[in-house]
């Protein structure tokens, strides 16, 4: 493949450093060499980004949380989805940004916001309004100079049952631990078997087909990033790496339907809640940086 082209020892690194490639990435890439040799699946050069690139993403994401620390503030009873739609376009347009979802694939809004038992992908419109006891997740994505950054987050709104509280909860301390168990020289696998693992210990299912992803120069980059795999297999994680982990956790069944009408909202197949949030993560060479929360 022309990206993992083979470079000569004393020609530039193609990672843009401006060094030679034998005081560079040469025994990066040897590393990497031996695992794809041991069977395993490795990254291509193509999504390891390099230093000029995650300056990039880590700006797009500045606008990314700007975004949903503007929803914090002011989301409530009585009010929107539309609304948080306008605030997440106005917050992004204001900061030279761009919402990636909007017209993403015939996407027609700026945001997702996925309300008790949808899954995912819901559509912000005037007529859905946010009521007592309602968990909301609101899914922002951001382009800044070609840049992608993605993150989502729950919301409560008023007075939300114990139930839904702990579903909230435990989702958010699966992407916690999804986040401890990123790691270079160790495997996509490991982290989601840890997330599973974490979601079924409290009695949830994690949704199988959707799942993360690498992102940074497009919206959805190799590799898909599953959350119920198993420990060893899928990619290995390496330096430069950037992608999401974003499980969607259910109440029941792990499930679910699309919308017919509008071909985008999932929800749960026994109608039960769902929740998810989302980080988007880089891999260092001791663990991993958190660009967007
Ligand atoms: N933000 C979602 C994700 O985390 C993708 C939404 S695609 C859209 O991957 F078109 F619905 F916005
Ligand atoms: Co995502």
């Amino acid at each position: 493949m022309f990206s993992n082209q083979k470079i000569e020892r004393n020609a530039p690194c193609w990672c843009g450093s401006g060094k030679k490639y034998k005081a560079c990435h040469m025994n990066f890439d040897q590393k990497i060499k031996h695992y794809e040799f041991m069977g395993h699946m490795v990254p291509d050069r193509s999504i390891i980004k390099t230093p000029a690139q995650i300056e990039g993403i880590r700006k797009s994401a500045v606008i990314n949380i700007a975004c949903l620390d503007k929803v914090a503030e002011v989301i409530c009873e009585g009010m929107s989805t539309q609304d948080i739609d306008d605030i997440v376009y106005k917050t992004t347009v204001e900061m030279g940004g761009i919402p990636a979802p909007l017209h993403y694939e015939g996407f027609p809004k700026s945001v997702c916001t996925s309300i008790n038992n949808e899954v995912c992908h819901g559509i912000p419109d005037e007529k859905i309004i946010l009521k007592d006891g309602d968990i909301i997740n609101v899914d922002c994505s951001t382009i800044l100079n070609g840049y992608f950054s993605d993150s989502s987050r729950m919301f409560m709104i008023g007075n939300v049952s114990e139930e839904r509280k702990r579903l909230v909860q435990v989702t958010k301390e699966c992407v916690e631990i999804g986040l401890q168990n990123v790691k270079p020289w160790t495997f996509l696998g490991d982290m989601g078997n840890a997330v599973n693992q974490h979601a079924m210990k409290n009695g949830y299912s994690v949704v199988r087909e959707i799942g993360g992803h690498g992102c940074g120069l497009e919206f959805h980059e190799d590799p898909f990033v599953s959350f119920v795999s198993k420990p060893g297999t899928e990619m290995l994680m390496v330096p430069g790496m950037v992608f999401t982990i974003e499980p969607m956790v259910n109440m029941g069944t792990c499930e679910f339907y699309e919308d017919k009408d509008n071909g985008w909202t999932i929800y749960t197949k026994d109608g039960k809640d769902s929740a998810q949030w989302e980080i988007q993560v880089l891999v260092t060479e001791t663990g991993a940086e958190v660009i967007t929360y």
